[in-house]
């Protein structure tokens, strides 16, 4: 058995200069396969609600579903530090809530960490689970359970003041006591200035090549999400093809005969 990584770590790679690769994992085979990669850290994103159940958004996305999802990843991992996102309004309302639904996330889910999106107005939240010694990541910039609001998920911190705040949220979520932060959706030339200002690391998705660690979604590098592909996604993998042959073949080998065969058979 492997050690786990834990925040401690992954503080160190920052520190040592080391580049922090993280992948989005919501089962158990895909957790299994890059953790045997060696990757630093898995996230539950409640994108599994758009990658996987095919909802438009992230938003229907429950607490109990992240759980489930939680615990067949951490059951396929050994050495991977396992963060759970909060899902919509698991954490918003109050204080309290937030402390308890972060506590299911990690006694039910087996997580070592929630992610929660949003900057300044969300340090205090931050500050409470922390305080209860559960590690949080920070999720700044173009924050998808904010859609209605940005109207779309468009590219924050283009205008000076919205990069203004951007900082300002980056700053607060350190402050608040978050292990690291991820910066989504932002000009590469701000995520420089917010990594070479924080010390604690970020973490990119469509946020350049300055940041300490780069996050994507699985289903994107491998190409099995055909709803769109942002600028962003590199695919590094077309599996969608590899399965829809073998489905194929599979049907046409039980229509024809050909499947199953007395090598597939009890006596
Ligand atoms: O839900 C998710 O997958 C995420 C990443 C895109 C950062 O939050």
């Amino acid at each position: 058995m492997k050690k786990r990584k834990t925040i401690l770590d992954i503080g160190q790679l920052k520190q040592q200069g080391e580049k922090i690769t993280v992948l989005t994992a919501y089962d158990y085979p895909f957790a299994k396969l890059m953790d045997a990669a060696g990757i630093d850290m898995i996230l539950v994103g409640d994108s599994v609600g758009s990658v996987v159940s095919g909802y438009e958004n992230t938003l229907p996305v429950t607490l109990d579903e992240m759980i489930y999802h939680c615990r067949a990843v951490v059951r396929g991992s050994e050495q991977a530090l396992v963060i759970a996102d909060m899902p919509f309004m698991s954490y918003q309302i109050d204080v309290r809530d937030a402390r308890l639904n972060a506590g299911r996330l990690i006694k039910e889910g087996g997580a070592q960490a929630v992610k929660l999106e949003g900057g300044e107005h969300m340090a205090e939240t931050i500050r409470a689970i922390v305080d209860i010694d559960i590690p949080v990541a920070g999720h700044i910039g173009l924050t998808p359970q904010s859609i209605h609001r940005m109207g779309g998920f468009k590219v924050q911190g283009r205008q000076e003041e919205q990069a203004r705040q951007i900082l300002a949220d980056a700053r607060a979520v350190e402050e608040a006591g978050a292990f690291c932060v991820v910066l989504e959706g932002i000009p590469c030339d701000l995520a420089k200035e917010i990594t070479d200002s924080l010390s604690i690391p970020t973490i990119g998705i469509g946020a350049g090549v300055d940041c300490d660690g780069q996050v994507l979604v699985i289903h994107d590098i491998l190409g099995l999400c055909d709803k769109y592909s942002p600028k962003f996604v590199k695919r590094y993998a077309d599996v969608s093809e590899t399965i829809s042959a073998g489905i194929s073949d599979y049907i046409s080998e039980v229509r024809s005969g050909a499947f199953p065969t007395i090598d597939h058979s009890f006596k």
